[in-house]
């Protein structure tokens, strides 16, 4: 069983218009922040459009608002579309009431959330969307772990619910990644939070050859193994979690063996601190540790090269900071060379996506970015998301 995609019944969207759920959470403070959410639509909006569809309403979320934001208003899209796919491009603001422009071949809806009725999965608000298409795209797959209207209670008004091309590449590539990776299967885990990747470490554990942690989740580890951690962020209630781990697993778990860190917490970024290396794993008194050292990063890197599929989610460090850069940039400019030797990395998550945006990479350099944060994480730990569960299946 497979997804039912836009591809398997290009003739249904002939004349018709068509609802295409999209996770355009990209617009902060009244402009784009990154365009690669967008970028990796745009394949499902030119297919209906080639297929003959009357008009591609395209809906989506961004942010967290409280009501109507218009710092998070999702009209500074409407150029940006207009430019990548060379059409008019009309916009809603009142998804409730209003209705889209007749002419309009394209048309982008006002922030979902701006309604209660979006996040509170409500079918009437649902209802309210289904009339602005005859047929219903799911394509968003980074919010499809939420239950939110516009990816679940929608499933009501449709007898088929179709995925986006965006949505059969991400499930197909994650699936690779979760079921059946390529071996050696190394996989590369940082970030802040310990708490978010508990279940998708304990998933991967089982196919990984090897982990690689940096980012501040390392401390928790080296906390759990004894080690001196200074100041540095620690979750103490996953402080007996992580020994676990490492008991069940030590030999796969690869932890840092020096640090680069900063004399006080870090506010601004090269103000306030100075900035400190350890000589080993061990963060001294009235330290932060904020990157992997470089020890650590070579150590990773020549790990690394034994494997044949990466997965690689989470920044090594503070990387949106000069000082703390170097783990995250090194290793992410390391993994982009693996296209060339045949090998796959596969980059998940949002700030893993930041990153590699700010230092210039090309995405096509990886063989998989995936436009998912939380969802791809929850997909990987073998969730059932609800975005994916209503869209109809196909036997093969
Ligand atoms: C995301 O970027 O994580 C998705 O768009 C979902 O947004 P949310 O985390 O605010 O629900
Ligand atoms: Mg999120």
């Amino acid at each position: 069983m497979r997804l039912l995609t836009v591809k398997d019944e290009p003739q249904a969207f002939k004349d018709r218009t068509v609802l295409v759920r999209v996770d355009y959470n990209v617009v902060k403070g009244g402009r784009i922040t990154d365009t690669y959410r967008i970028d990796r639509t745009l394949s499902t909006v030119k297919f209906l459009l080639e297929a003959g569809a009357k008009r591609v309403v395209l809906a989506s979320h961004s942010g967290r608002p409280k009501g109507r934001d218009d710092s998070l208003s999702l009209r500074p899209i409407v150029d940006y579309l207009k430019d990548k796919l060379g059409e008019e491009v009309g916009f809603v603001e009142d998804v409730v009431g209003g209705k889209a422009p007749e002419d309009g071949k394209v048309v982008l809806l006002e922030n979902l959330r701006f309604w209660e009725g979006e996040k509170g999965d409500d079918p009437d608000f649902a209802k309210a969307l289904s009339r602005f298409g005859e047929l219903y795209v799911n394509d968003a797959f980074g919010v499809s772990h939420r239950k939110n209207a516009s990816v679940h209670a929608i499933k009501d008004f449709y007898d088929k619910r179709y995925a986006g091309l965006l949505m059969a590449e991400e499930v197909e590539a994650l699936t690779t990644v979760r079921d059946n990776p390529e071996k050696p299967f190394h996989v590369l885990f940082g970030g802040a939070k310990i708490k978010d990747k508990v279940p998708v470490l304990e998933a991967l554990v089982k196919k990984a050859d090897k982990i690689y942690v940096g980012g501040a989740m390392a401390y928790t580890f080296l906390k759990a193994q004894g080690k001196e951690v200074g100041n540095s962020l620690v979750d103490e209630e996953h402080i007996e979690w992580a020994r676990g781990f490492l008991n069940d697993h030590g030999d796969k778990v690869v932890l840092p063996e020096d640090h680069v860190c900063a004399t006080g917490k870090v506010e601004e970024c090269g103000k306030g601190y100075e900035v400190r290396d350890t000589e080993d794993e061990n963060v001294p008194d009235g330290l932060i540790g904020y990157d992997i050292g470089w020890k650590t990063i070579k150590r990773y890197r020549d790990g690394l090269k034994g494997a044949q599929m990466v997965f690689w989610n989470g920044p090594m460090g503070m990387f949106e900071c000069e000082d703390f850069e170097c783990g995250t940039k090194l290793l992410a400019i390391f993994l982009s060379s693996f296209k060339d030797d045949g090998k796959k990395v596969i980059v998940g998550g949002g700030d893993t996506v930041a990153a590699v945006s700010r230092f210039h990479i090309p995405y096509e350099d990886f063989h998989f970015v995936s436009t998912g944060g939380g969802a791809a994480l929850e997909f990987l730990a073998g969730k059932e998301l609800p975005g994916i569960s209503i869209i109809t299946k196909k036997e093969d």
